[in-house]
């Protein structure tokens, strides 16, 4: 298939079936950053009831930041991987020290914070801030590896950048974060791991 038929078909299924999720359209930089760390190792189901109750007590990178550890890591409790809430009250007090409280936009300076690898840095650039930047989690990828017969194990250093690269190459102009989202959500509820809907993609 070529790449505007792949952007477009994938875009328009995505208009007809993105998920609703709370931390979508909010519009917030901090929210996606929230919401992406805690996806980051943990499914869609379990984040969304965490999410809800970390964003009431810690609304904003201001109240997280000065929250003590000790009441973050009790919000955090449950998800599991706590270096994960760790490095968000630290990144929040670098950025309050640093960046008045804001996120930076660019995949360059986001990756200097605490926590932030390629995939959080590339999700929060292009869905936040409109970057043209990939986000590639591991349902993105097997949908990849599928599009273009990539047979090497996709979950290596190798494997990311091959399909990164991928990626990379068929985000359309002005729509990287809805394409981001709209592979993650093809790999989550379509092309599935085991017994894929093919019939309806
Ligand atoms: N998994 C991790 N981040 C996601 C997002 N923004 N949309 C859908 N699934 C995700």
């Amino acid at each position: 298939m070529k790449k505007r038929a792949i952007q477009k078909h994938l875009l328009d299924w995505y208009r007809r079936s993105a998920r609703s999720l709370p931390w979508r359209g909010a519009g917030d930089a901090y929210a996606v950053w929230v919401s992406e760390v805690m996806l980051q190792q943990t499914r869609v189901e379990t984040v969304i009831p965490y999410y809800q109750r970390w964003m009431q007590v810690f609304p904003d990178v201001a109240a997280l930041a000065g929250a003590p550890q000790e009441q973050v890591l009790k919000v955090w409790e449950g998800l599991g991987y706590y270096s994960r809430a760790r490095n968000l009250h630290k990144a929040a007090g670098i950025l309050m020290r640093e960046n008045g409280g804001e996120l930076p936009r660019t995949v360059k300076e986001l990756r200097k914070l605490p926590g932030v690898g390629e995939y959080i840095a590339g999700a929060v650039a292009s869905i936040a801030f409109g970057a043209h930047e990939p986000a590639l989690d591991g349902n993105g990828m097997r949908v990849l590896a599928r599009l273009t017969g990539y047979d090497q194990p996709a979950d290596t250093s190798q494997g990311k950048k091959a399909l990164g690269g991928v990626l990379r190459s068929l985000l359309p102009d002005g729509e990287a974060g809805v394409f981001n989202q709209a592979l993650m959500d093809l790999g989550a509820g379509v092309c599935l791991p085991r017994r894929p809907r093919c019939e309806v993609c």
